[in-house]
């Protein structure tokens, strides 16, 4: 098994439906545009359609194509499932048996020392991803920095303290805080910008919404909101262990 610390990122959520993917996708793009070679990586994918005998990772043909890679869809997500389930128990029902050093191989697979691994989970930071593994498994053994992204909306605060700290709780670099407007914030009085990195006692990233534009992706309009971070993780930003 490769012993070498990969570079790259874990993009984890709250939960799911957060927007792991579109801001993924917006992270990949920027840093392709930077001439990194970026790996993106969806290991195992829940809820996908079938189409002419085979099943669509939705979110892998995403990160495809935001990363400007010619990487077969096979390789981003060799494990692609179709009951909208958790993927432990869709493996399961599928007569499958995935644990964490198949997890870990297909996400090293093919990525070059120099090469940008950019990971999705699948739901939040402990939720199970394959037999007896949940993603916090996976972003430790491989191990990479964890970006965090919540929903912004009530609530937003307790789960992403709870997360922060089991990642801590696991020895993982924090490299951010994104909170990402997947559904309408509600009331006007939350600020959880403001009152999340009071409590995070740092700055979080603020996506704004997007309307959905059949020309062009989401993930794009959140482009300029990760431009900061991308430069960084460019030029080599490291993050340290929480
Ligand atoms: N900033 C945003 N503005 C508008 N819609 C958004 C935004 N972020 C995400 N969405 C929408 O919310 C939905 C969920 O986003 P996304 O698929 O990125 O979540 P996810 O965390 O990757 O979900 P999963 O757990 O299924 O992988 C999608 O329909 C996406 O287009
Ligand atoms: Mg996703």
């Amino acid at each position: 098994m490769n012993r070498r610390i990969p570079r790259g990122l874990f993009v984890t959520g709250t939960g799911t439906g957060v927007g792991k993917t579109q801001i993924a996708a917006a992270l990949a793009n920027l840093l392709a545009e930077r001439n990194q070679i970026v790996r993106p990586r969806k290991p195992v994918e829940s809820g996908c359609r079938p189409e002419d005998g085979h099943l669509v990772p939705e979110d892998a043909r995403t990160l495809q194509a935001a990363s400007n890679t010619d990487e077969a869809l096979e390789r981003i997500c060799p494990y692609p499932l179709e009951p909208p389930i958790s993927p432990e128990r869709a493996s399961s029902l599928a007569g499958l048996r995935i644990v964490l050093d198949d997890l870990k191989a297909a996400c090293l697979n093919g990525v070059a020392e120099t090469d940008f691994l950019l990971v999705e989970g699948a739901g939040g930071f402990y939720s199970p991803l394959a037999s007896g593994v949940l993603n916090a498994d996976l972003a430790a053994i491989l191990p990479l920095p964890v970006l965090l992204v919540a929903n912004d909306c009530l609530g937003a605060i307790n789960h992403t303290l709870l997360t922060v700290e089991a990642i801590k709780r696991r020895g993982l670099a924090l490299v951010g805080v994104v909170l990402n407007q997947a559904d309408p914030t509600g009331d006007p009085r939350i600020n959880n910008p403001a009152d999340l990195s009071r409590w995070l006692g740092r700055p979080v990233i603020v996506t704004g919404r997007f309307e959905t534009d059949a020309a062009n992706p989401g993930w794009m309009m959140l482009r300029p909101a990760l431009a900061p971070l991308s430069d960084r993780l460019a030029d080599g930003f490291r993050p340290a262990r929480l």
